[in-house]
């Protein structure tokens, strides 16, 4: 396939512009009556919309199906329809009936949404299916919305994995429909609660605009009285608006049909009777109702256009019955026009629709945070959700990792990466499930249990392939094609090459886009090791034995006796080669001393510890001489069983409900022993037999880690149970903390108070969490305590200076939203409950100067470096060290994507990781010169993207849209100071396709 490199230089090209003005012309000539001339009308977007009656009530009929990329059923079981005994749901049988029936009147429209789904179908149909289809599209009879390959949760994922996601699902649809394929609209009708980043990230991808469901019921209320439903939302602090803005819409009736107009095969509201020769002709109760509705959903939107979103979950799959009836619904409301009836009923889309708001040109509510949390009660917080299945946010979080770095090996390793002497392997199939892993119920951990299980088998499945081509791409730039194994469960210790093995080597490969220093600890026999690195020098490691913790989740799959430590360093986008040799004879490990020392540290932070509780008492950062008093400890909320005076909303896999407001603390004081050696110390400290920390310094190390292993969680007392670490600090908080939104900017988060309106709190504790994807913070004028987190979690601030993270939950009960189970994980190796590890990285800062310290600090675990072994001696001549770039890129600049995209070209994502003012030295625009960046590739050729990577950045027009409060925003461009150096201002990502040629 070929791309358009006309504008590698010549980046402002006219003669571009004129040749859309000119597609446009043509589509205006060739818009035939719709069913004559049906091969080559192209006539989609917003050309295709219906007309609309300016002096009327214009009623925006949208005919849709919602269908989960899993939930109850697995994503490939909703595909087939099978076990229609969980959930009647097959979405091959609802694509199939659609088309039928879109082609019986071409006034009938439809929207599409999962891009995984409709990639199933597509591939099974026949090529006349295909042309068919493809006319439809053409027509805008079938129009794409969203179209990322799920339609992501925006609580629990990360942006990097969203825009990955976004982009599969966009670049199928443009590869199969080019231009008509293009959505206009981002549809989030689900999700649980709405991400100030996505809609960030939808501006960037192009979106005209952006419609959802769920929105707390008292926001609703608020917005509905002052006809604020529709509204800008500026994403974002640090870009230049209009960049991150984007028109936002609330849906009138979440996403189903209007009360009693329901005529899909699940639902049971009566069908239109029109003939009057029956009995039970209801032509005139049903306009009648349907009239009513309409003019009293107008009063609570500001334009003569209203929209109803005729469908819901995996709705038309017999789509005869929501067609004839809504055929019939259109006819005889418009039919009344002739007696004087002001309302105009349309088939119609979201992009139809929007364009209607727009061409309204008012102006609208300006909207800078976000939609969290979400309440549909007063006792009905959906904010359990940030934390539930842990252990798969986790792994969703790991792979993501791990797909990043086989993507860069992709490219750096050349073909013989896909095809080379370890076998066949492919990104595509991780990319795939990562893409599965991001929809609202999947990472979310509100699946049921055997779909998640499917969903964490895709990812191992994916990884698999990945370490095929990792290899291959290994071997390809060391030289050696000695066999590679890879350790995933490194966390417990366990690693049969290591565990057995006298000598071996250990390959580290770093994605960032700059040197790092990581600890390694790998589990081992031996007492004493030497370490050499790549340049063969000593590399000072030590010897610990496993903890009993460890070796109680470890179970059976492991049995070394000790853990070797050692400090690595790999180079940008690139590997460093450590030998290990085990010695004989030799010193005997370090020793665990009983009871904490009352202070560790090493020459970035301090730690103290209380004798008495054997708790943490304090954290000094040594280089800004600062310290703050600091205890932490685990708690327990008691999950509420829906026995309750004040609401019967037990605590479920959506919904966070403690009992009480005051969690059981698990111990006051913690047994505690402690191993001290130079590379590192750490205090083990344990809480339960089901609650254990390690509280950990690397020598070369800013931050603090904190190893928490939870559970399996006891229920014996028929209590659930939510468990929650507590950071209390002498820092002075006035009822504020920080989280981030989805990885990126951080929002101010106020307690009991919502920015847009008078907030009644009902839920003190479960109305005051937010998600935390990667990092929370506390801040005084002195003082700020940054966590950063390595998965996604719920938290909040209950009391000033405090900070609580929830880790893990087992609940007795459903929380009957759906999914009807309770969220109570067990498994082959963990039958009484599952046990969940993880770490938590504490660091201390002046405020102006902490995103120093984390922002590179969270970068490092969501892009962490991969270790693969190889036994015994290496191959002589092997290349112990390389870099793919020719040299660091500064500290504010992230290689956010770096993969290949077709056989000549390949798609990178440079980001600016700061936000504007946040740092005095980082927050400041980068140059970066392409041409320049990679030492492996020639770069040839240059072309920008929007930041899905399905439209030219030169062609990316979007609607513009004016604020209540102030002027429209005009549209800046920058220069960039060359065809070849681009610049990067806080926050910003920019997307390159680059033609290359490797050295
Ligand atoms: C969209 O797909 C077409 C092929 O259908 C391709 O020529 C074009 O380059 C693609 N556009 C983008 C932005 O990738
Ligand atoms: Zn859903």
């Amino acid at each position: 396939m070929s791309y358009d490199f006309r504008s590698f230089i010549n980046m402002a090209a006219t003669p571009q512009q004129l040749a859309v003005a000119l597609l446009f012309l043509l589509a205006g000539v060739l818009s035939f009556p719709l069913n004559q001339e049906k091969k080559r009308s192209v006539t989609c977007g917003y050309q295709s919309c219906h007309t609309t009656k300016p002096d009327m009530l214009n009623v925006h009929l949208v005919p849709h199906t919602h269908d989960d990329v899993g939930w109850l059923k697995t994503v490939d079981q909703y595909y087939y329809g099978d076990r229609n005994d969980i959930q009647h749901a097959g979405v091959q049988y609802i694509l199939d009936s659609v088309v039928d029936q879109l082609l019986k009147n071409p006034d009938r429209r439809f929207i599409y949404v999962e891009t995984s789904f409709f990639y199933r179908w597509w591939k099974n149909q026949s090529s006349s299916m295909q042309q068919t289809v493809r006319q439809l599209v053409n027509e805008g009879r079938l129009e794409f919305v969203n179209g990322g390959w799920c339609m992501s949760d925006e609580a629990a994922t990360h942006y990097s994995a969203v825009i990955d996601q976004m982009t599969l699902g966009l670049r199928f649809l443009n590869e199969t429909f080019g231009l008509c394929g293009r959505p206009r609209v981002a549809w989030h009708i689900d999700p649980f609660g709405h991400a100030r980043e996505h809609a960030s990230m939808f501006a960037q991808m192009g979106f005209d605009g952006f419609f959802f469901g769920r929105v707390d019921y008292q926001d609703r209320a608020h917005r509905m009285r002052e006809k604020e439903q529709e509204l800008l939302w500026r994403a974002s602090d640090s870009l230049t608006p209009p960049m991150a803005d984007l028109f936002t819409g609330i849906l009138p009736n979440g996403y189903n049909p209007p009360e009693g107009f329901c005529w899909d095969q699940l639902c049971s509201d009566p069908p239109i009777r029109d003939d009057p020769d029956l009995e039970d002709y209801n032509v005139d109760d049903v306009v009648h109702r349907f009239l009513h509705i309409a003019k009293n959903q107008a009063e609570v939107y500001k334009t003569n256009h209203i929209i109803m979103t005729m469908g819901s979950d995996f709705q038309y799959e017999n789509a005869n019955l929501w067609y004839k009836n809504l055929d019939k619904l259109i006819h005889y409301v418009n039919a009344l026009q002739a007696n004087g009836s002001k309302v105009n009923v349309l088939y119609s889309t979201p992009s139809c629709y929007l364009q209607e708001l727009h061409q309204a040109n008012l102006t609208w509510a300006l909207k800078r945070d976000d939609f969290f949390p979400y309440a549909d009660s007063a006792h009905d917080f959906w904010t359990g959700y940030f934390t539930s299945r842990p252990a798969l946010k986790r792994y969703e979080r790991i792979s993501n990792s791990n797909l990043q770095i086989c993507n860069q090996l992709e490219v750096l390793g050349g073909p013989v990466s896909r095809k080379g002497p370890f076998g066949v392997g492919d990104s595509q199939t991780l990319r795939k499930a990562m893409a599965v892993a991001q929809h609202h119920d999947a990472v979310s951990g509100t699946a049921k249990q055997h779909v998640t299980n499917d969903y964490a088998k895709r990812l191992a499945n994916g990884w698999q392939h990945c370490q095929v081509l990792v290899s291959n791409s290994l071997a390809s730039l060391s030289g050696s094609t000695a066999e590679r194994t890879y350790c995933d469960n490194l966390n417990i210790s366990v690693c049969p090459l290591t565990e057995s093995s006298k000598k071996f080597s250990v390959n580290v490969y770093n994605p960032l886009a700059r040197a790092v220093t990581w600890p390694v600890r790998l589990p081992v026999n031996g007492t004493a090791y030497t370490v050499t690195d790549a340049k063969g020098n000593a590399v000072d490691c030590q010897v610990a034995p496993v903890s009993t913790a460890t070796q109680d989740v470890r179970r059976n799959r492991g049995f070394a006796v000790n853990e070797l430590v050692f400090q690595v360093q790999a180079p940008p986008l690139g590997y460093s080669t450590y030998s290990v040799s085990m010695l004989q004879d030799r010193p005997p490990p370090a020793t665990t001393q009983h009871g904490a020392p009352t202070l560790i540290q090493n020459k970035f932070l301090r730690v103290t510890f209380d004798p008495d509780t054997g708790l943490l008492s304090s954290l000094t950062n040594l280089e800004t001489k600062q310290s703050i008093k600091l205890t932490q400890n685990f708690y327990w909320y008691n999950a509420s069983d829906g026995h309750n005076s004040k609401s019967n909303q037990p605590s479920g896999a959506y919904i966070f409900r403690p009992n009480s407001s005051t969690p059981f603390i698990i111990s006051k004081t913690a047994k505690t022993e402690s191993i001290q050696t130079s590379v590192v110390q750490e205090v083990r400290q344990w809480f339960a037999p089901w609650v254990s920390q390690v509280v950990r310094l690397y020598a070369d190390s800013r931050a603090l880690e904190l190893e928490w292993t939870v559970g399996p969680l006891p229920i014996d007392d028929s209590l659930g149970k939510e468990v929650i670490t507590r950071l209390d600090t002498s820092i002075k908080t006035a009822e504020i903390f920080y989280t981030d939104s989805n990885g990126r900017e951080v929002l101010q988060r106020r307690k009991d108070f919502r920015p847009t309106w008078q907030l009644k709190q009902s839920e003190p504790i479960a109305g005051n969490y937010y998600p935390i994807n990667s990092r929370a913070f506390i801040k005084d004028d002195m003082d700020q305590l940054t966590v950063v987190t390595d998965r996604s979690q719920g938290g909040g601030s209950i009391q000033n200076g405090s900070l609580e993270i929830m880790l893990h939950r087992r609940l007795l009960y459903d929380d009957v939203r759906g999914v009807a189970e309770p969220l109570n994980e067990t498994s082959n190796i963990f039958p009484e409950g599952l046990v969940v590890r993880g770490r938590l990285l504490l660091s201390l800062d002046h405020p102006p100067s902490a995103a120093d310290t984390h922002r590179p600090l969270a970068q490092e675990v969501v892009f962490q470096p991969l270790l693969s072994f190889t036994d015994g001696d290496l191959p002589p001549n092997t290349q112990l060290e390389f870099s793919g770039l020719q040299a660091a890129l500064p500290p504010a600049v992230h290689i956010l994507t770096f993969s290949q995209w077709d056989e000549e070209s390949v798609l990178l994502r440079l980001e600016h990781q700061f936000q504007s003012g946040e740092s005095k030295i980082n927050s400041q625009p980068v140059t970066v010169n392409l041409q320049k960046l990679f030492s492996t590739l020639d770069i040839q050729g240059v072309s920008e993207l929007n930041l899905s990577a399905n439209q030219w950045k030169d062609k990316m027009r979007r609607f513009e849209w004016t604020p209540q409060k102030g002027e429209k925003p005009l549209l800046k461009t920058y220069e960039d100071p060359s065809a070849w150096e681009v610049t990067l201002r806080p926050m910003e990502i920019r997307t390159f396709l680059l033609r290359v040629i490797f050295r």
